[in-house]
């Protein structure tokens, strides 16, 4: 029995296949390399000295998707393929629609057809929309997106509902991330960004490497302590740990359900500039902007039921996201070359 990791390839199912073949499950990767690299994948094995089998395809490709399923044992899938700059999502919105969708559609019917009743969705936190009452609680509504890119992730949470209301021996985790940042502690694997970082923890280690000249501070008048915006950052292995969670969960409770994965607690931009400089003892040289449109003043979790139902609780703070994030920068200043 494996674990499928669709988009296993990415920042995000990198670190959780190395935190399930640690577990002690199998691991399968699908990925069509669209914003990660094999490399990553090679290097999951030389971490875990475990073995990975790869598959290079577009998992909205329903044939390359069967001939997956016949060669291997799926038990679960953990759904990471999509598409996820939000900058490029208002540009380009039909092309977020339609692979985001059809990428979760033929997961799940393909899955089907196999008779594998185990899904685990990478969703966001975006989907809370607006929503200004902090922490935010799962009981609370979805809100209204503000673009493209969540409500992919809003109609997919929708769309796996339907399906696990539909089928009484499906189970669907609903996994609504915070920030995910740092680094596997070994330097191996990490976040690499194709092009300018959209997101400010990977700006941040590339110009402490030296491939960006400065930081731009988007905004220093909210109604904050300092001025800057508040989010819930959370350490990428804190994180995969999630997902290992999750699956004896869903084996035992068919429906779905929605767990937030992320700390409770908020720290501020220039929070985190400053401790990412007082850990690495190096200056990250940063301008004030103007607000970056879209953004929330703040945005942290109630972190309690995913305590509750899952047994997983984050365990590493600010300073070890900032360690292990500078880490894997200055091993890999370009990231993967391959
Ligand atoms: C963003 C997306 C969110 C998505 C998430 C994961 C927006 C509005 N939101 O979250 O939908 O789920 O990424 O990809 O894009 N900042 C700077 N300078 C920078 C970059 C960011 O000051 O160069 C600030 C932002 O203003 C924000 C904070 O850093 O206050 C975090 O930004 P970011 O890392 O982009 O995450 P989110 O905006 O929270």
């Amino acid at each position: 029995m494996a674990i499928l990791l669709a988009g296993g390839a990415g920042y995000i199912g990198t670190h959780t296949a190395v935190e399930f073949l640690n577990a002690g499950y199998d691991v399968v990767v699908a990925d069509n390399l669209y914003n990660s690299k094999e490399e990553a994948v090679r290097r999951v094995e030389r971490i875990t000295g475990k073995t990975v089998p790869f598959y290079k395809i577009d998992v909205c490709d329903g044939e390359a998707l069967r001939k997956l399923f016949s060669e291997q044992t799926i038990d679960t899938v953990v759904h990471f393929a999509g598409m996820k700059a939000v900058g490029e999502s208002v540009a380009k919105p039909l092309m977020y629609y339609r692979n985001n969708l059809d990428a979760t559609l033929t997961l799940l019917e393909v899955m089907k057809e196999f008779g594998c009743k185990s899904f685990v969705f990478s969703s966001s936190a975006t989907v809370y929309g607006t929503n200004d009452t902090m922490p935010l609680y799962e009981t609370m509504p979805r809100g209204m997106c503000t673009n493209p890119y969540g409500w992919t992730k809003w109609m997919i949470e929708q769309i796996l509902m339907d399906a696990a209301k539909a089928d009484p021996e499906l189970s669907v985790v609903l996994l609504r991330y915070f920030n995910p940042i740092g680094a596997h502690e070994s330097g191996m694997i990490g976040e690499d960004p194709q092009g300018v970082p959209n997101n400010i923890f990977p700006f941040i280690t590339q110009v402490a490497v030296g491939r960006r000249p400065l930081l731009t501070v988007f905004g220093d008048d909210y109604n904050t302590p300092d001025g800057t915006c508040i989010r819930d950052y959370i350490h990428v292995v804190d994180l995969a740990k999630g997902h290992v969670a999750a699956v004896p969960y869903a084996a035992e409770h068919p429906g779905s359900v929605i767990v937030n994965l992320g700390t409770g607690k908020g720290t501020s931009v220039l929070e985190i500039v400053h401790a990412f400089e007082r850990v690495n003892n190096i200056k990250i040289p940063y301008v004030i902007g103007p607000r970056r449109p879209g953004d929330l003043t703040e945005c942290y979790a109630n972190a309690d039921k995913a305590e509750q139902l899952l047994g997983w609780k984050a365990e590493k703070d600010i300073d070890d996201m900032c360690r292990d994030g500078y880490r894997w920068q200055t091993m890999n200043p370009m990231g993967y070359t391959e």
